[in-house]
């Protein structure tokens, strides 16, 4: 009997798209070697043809097949977090495909936590080009219920591997020059970062100059819900959910304090005071109160230190207006 992963596989191997769980997203899955798979990716997406796409493999074992000049840094970091939300931007070897790096010199490469993905990734033997499984442009989807939603028919197979424990997508470090760089926070932070590379990455500003590499996550209304989304301190919450009720307006609140009161307009989700339980619910929430018909999402702005960095900077661009 032929299990779920070799189907899955099977599916990969003759040109077709899986979405499968990874510990960050649900990821949408392709042949990486394969630019008639890899284009069904950008076609299911709606996504612009030169965004590069993170290539997904099942151990470090497979770095040199898709990396040269790996850096020390880079053995230590996968040695450190691999399997794990961390991807490491490194110089492409010369067969990796235009379609998967954008066109550019270097490669996105990552070994996901998950164990359902480590299955797949094992019985494919190869690596596979993912991108989280929405729509370009809306918030990333962290239940299989989610990639239907989004992407249905577009899709071969849907794994499903339940809610995504991390919540947010990976933390991406450009190692692919002299100089270290977060391309993305994610939860494994800057400082989990220094520890092991002795040395503070920089956080790097994508996209804003020659020979930056670009980031889709990096456009600034990435992650959007379409209810305009707004962060206010915690005073200003309050306020926000007076307001509304005078101007008797539907209101959408995400914040760490149980509801204050009961009222039919108000639709309250308690967040998590703590940034890993925050990231795990935060793309969910976010489905969950933009189907709501509300006028504005409140969200209560979380604390500004390096824990809460990754969170801070999806609500932000969350909060960019399209
Ligand atoms: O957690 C994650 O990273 C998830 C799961 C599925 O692994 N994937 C994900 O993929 O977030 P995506 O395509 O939504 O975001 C990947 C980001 C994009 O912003 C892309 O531009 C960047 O990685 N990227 C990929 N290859 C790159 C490269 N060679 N140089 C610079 N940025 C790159
Ligand atoms: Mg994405």
């Amino acid at each position: 009997m032929t299990t779920q992963i070799e189907q899955a596989a099977a599916l990969l191997r003759a040109g077709e798209l899986v979405a499968f769980p990874t510990e960050t997203v649900y990821g949408l899955g392709a042949d990486a070697s394969n630019p008639h798979a890899v284009a069904k990716i950008f076609a299911a997406k709606g996504r612009p043809a030169d965004h590069p796409l993170i290539v997904h493999l099942p151990g470090d074992d497979h770095l040199e097949r898709w990396a040269r000049d790996i850096p020390d840094a880079a053995y230590e970091l996968a040695e450190a977090f691999w399997p794990g939300p961390l991807t490491l931007i490194l110089k492409r070897q010369p067969g990796v495909i235009d379609a998967v790096t954008g066109g550019q010199d270097t490669v996105g490469l990552r070994v996901p936590g998950h164990p359902l993905a480590l299955e797949l990734l094992r019985s494919f033997d190869g690596g596979v080009a993912a991108p989280s499984a929405n729509r370009f442009g809306r918030i990333s989807p962290t239940t299989a219920q989610h990639v239907r939603d989004d992407l249905g028919a577009a899709v071969a197979m849907v794994l499903d591997g339940g809610a995504c424990t991390v919540g947010i997508e990976s933390t991406i470090v450009d190692l692919s020059s002299d100089n270290s760089r977060i391309l993305r926070p994610g939860m494994v932070s800057a400082v989990d970062l220094g520890r092991v590379l002795g040395l503070m990455p920089t956080i790097g500003v994508a996209g804003d100059g020659e020979g930056v590499p670009r980031v889709s996550g990096s456009l600034e209304s990435h992650y959007a819900p379409r209810t305009p989304l707004v962060l206010l301190p915690p005073d200003a919450v309050i306020f926000a959910v007076r307001a509304a009720m005078a101007n008797n307006e539907r209101l959408a609140v995400l914040a760490p304090m149980a509801c204050p009161l009961s009222d039919d307009r108000i639709a309250w989700r308690q967040a998590a005071a703590e940034p890993r339980a925050f990231a795990h619910e935060l793309y969910a929430a976010l489905r969950y109160l933009d189907g709501l018909n509300c006028v504005r999402i409140v969200v209560q702005r979380p604390p500004q230190s390096d824990a809460w960095q990754a969170v801070n900077d999806r609500l932000r661009r969350a909060a960019a207006s399209p």
